[in-house]
């Protein structure tokens, strides 16, 4: 790349937050190496048993909660604030941790731990406490329905609208700590490449889709993404 693209397209996953010290899924020690996903990231293990799915969720959004940005956060929300075209952060993470760092323009394609949607009317709502199947939709009213607001396998991730049009229009696309295994946020690279768009890995090790990355740099996120984020600043700045 020699120079600087008016728009970046940067998809993050659990391995940016894993040096702050949330769990990712798939490492060997991942969460998916101890709990059954069908079970309670599914509709359908919603249906079968809500309160192990509440569960579960109360436990990972109490252990989120005293967790802090870690310098990969903090340099994208660096990018954004000095770079000189568009930047967009997607992530696949369900914490708040861009959030937190600063990044304004960021979507959460999986939804975000601290709020609720109501299975019944839609509603939606931050939420910091447990939930249980015992509480009500302070909208319908209904027992019952109330449900973690991320994505569950099988369901349509956010904003794929938005995701799609800034794909369509970037000059990079930098993904960072994702395994790269689920779909739709693994086909982002190859809907940037169609694009025209650099497309960089960065990772902890190569990914599954590495090979489909122009460039791809391994390494802690807390390592490579600020040094990444200081060439493409000073790329900017000529
Ligand atoms: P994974 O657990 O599948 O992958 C995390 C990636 O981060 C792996 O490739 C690790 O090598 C890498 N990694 C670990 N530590 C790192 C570090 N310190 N620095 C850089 N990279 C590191 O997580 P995701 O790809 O985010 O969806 O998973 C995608 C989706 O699958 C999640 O959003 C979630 C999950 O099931 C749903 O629940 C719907």
């Amino acid at each position: 790349m020699t120079a600087a693209p008016s728009a970046i397209v940067i998809l993050t996953g659990a391995g940016i937050s894993a040096e702050s010290g949330v769990s990712t899924f798939r490492d060997k020690d991942g969460i998916w190496a101890k709990v059954d996903y069908r079970e309670v990231a599914t509709p359908e293990g919603f249906a079968r048993d809500p309160a192990k799915v509440h569960a579960f969720y109360n436990m990972r959004r109490r252990a989120v909660r005293e967790v802090k940005p870690n310098a990969a956060h903090e340099a994208l929300a660096r990018l954004e604030r000095g770079y000189p075209g568009d930047v967009l952060v997607v992530t696949q993470n369900v914490d708040s941790l861009h959030k937190m760092a600063g990044t304004q323009n960021l979507i959460h394609m999986h939804g975000q731990h601290n709020q609720i949607l109501c299975n019944n009317c839609g509603m939606r709502m931050p939420w910091a406490d447990d939930l249980s199947v015992e509480i009500a939709c302070q909208a319908c009213g209904t027992t019952g329905s109330l449900r973690p607001d991320v994505v569950w396998f099988g369901e349509m991730p956010y904003h794929m609208g938005r995701i799609s049009k800034a794909l369509s229009g970037c000059g990079l696309f930098i993904s960072i700590g994702t395994s790269g295994t689920v779909y739709p946020a693994a086909g982002f690279v190859a809907d940037a490449r169609r694009a025209g768009a650099h497309t960089v890995e960065l990772n902890l090790e190569p990914s599954e889709g590495v090979s489909h990355f122009h460039e791809a740099i391994h390494g802690r996120a807390t390592e490579i993404v600020p040094k990444f984020v200081d060439s493409l600043l000073e790329l900017a700045r000529g």
